[in-house]
């Protein structure tokens, strides 16, 4: 069951129609996020920093580009990586960013290989959330930084919602604020300081609505469904949707470090 979630998110995550609605960075907030979270994670030039569930490499890119840094991008769907690599090698990166195929919950690394490590929209989609937290603190050095971005629960979930495609669209597996806080708190990380950013989750639905109005004309309904059976994946977008529209959830910032001393 577990290795069907991973893979169902992997796959929903490589359908071209995103890259249409998205762009190239899968999470709210795009790269303007992205450089927002860097910041609070004290990125600086010449860090080694890794990006988990690094999709199509948007965010490694802006990071080396910007901020000067190392970088690494793991994801667990190998057409991601092929992207991440075919897009970075065309903007001439490929000397300062490394990706590849791994799993968050076995994160293949050393313990203290990294100064920063970030994981934008994903954390909620981990099976085991606090293994992948231990698995970035085990990788982080001692005073290494944390980055994460994710929803936020602010009500709780209706049942409906309570499914694979929930769980995909990083709903279901979301937690309230509280809930991440202590989570942090509980795999090790101190000074954890979150920051609400809801705001960017409200543009990229109301974006994607736009997007979604003009490309409808020619979407295979099928595509968009995640794997047999799941064929109530449209009914479920559309009360995820309220959902969020209705405050029930958010998005946030959130922050930690790796104490010196463990
Ligand atoms: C919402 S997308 C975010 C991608 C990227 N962080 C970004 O912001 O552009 C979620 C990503 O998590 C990846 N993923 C899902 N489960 C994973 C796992 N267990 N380990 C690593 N990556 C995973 C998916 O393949 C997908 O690329």
């Amino acid at each position: 069951m577990v290795d069907r979630v991973k893979s169902c998110c992997a796959s929903f995550y490589e359908l071209p129609v995103l890259t249409l609605l998205y762009g190239n960075a899968l999470h709210p907030g795009g790269v303007p996020l992205t450089r927002q979270l860097a910041g609070a994670a004290l990125v600086g030039r010449g860090d080694r920093v890794l990006d988990v569930a690094c999709g199509c490499g948007e965010s490694a890119r802006t990071l080396a580009e910007h901020f000067g840094c190392r970088m690494v991008g793991i994801d667990y769907s190998e057409e991601n990586i092929r992207r991440a690599n075919v897009l970075t090698e065309d903007v001439g990166l490929a000397d300062r960013i490394h990706f590849l195929q791994g799993d968050a919950e076995h994160l293949p690394f050393a313990n203290d290989s990294f100064d920063v490590v970030i994981c934008e929209c994903s954390l909620c989609i981990f099976p085991d959330l606090e293994l992948a937290l231990t698995e970035m603190k085990r990788v982080l050095r001692p005073g290494g930084r944390l980055g994460i971005s994710d929803v936020v629960l602010n009500e709780p979930l209706p049942e409906s919602l309570q499914d694979l495609v929930g769980h995909v669209l990083c709903i279901s597996g979301a937690l309230p604020i509280d809930g991440y806080r202590d989570v942090l708190e509980k795999t090790g990380f101190s000074a954890v300081r979150t920051r609400d950013v809801s705001g960017v989750l409200s543009d990229m639905i109301t974006r994607m609505e736009r997007r979604i109005g003009v490309i409808e004309n020619f979407l295979d309904r099928e595509q968009f469904e995640l794997a047999n059976g799941l064929s109530a994946s449209f009914t479920t977008i559309a009360e995820a949707r309220d959902f969020v529209l209705s405050g029930g959830a958010g998005y946030a910032l959130m922050t930690g470090k790796k104490p010196i001393a463990n």
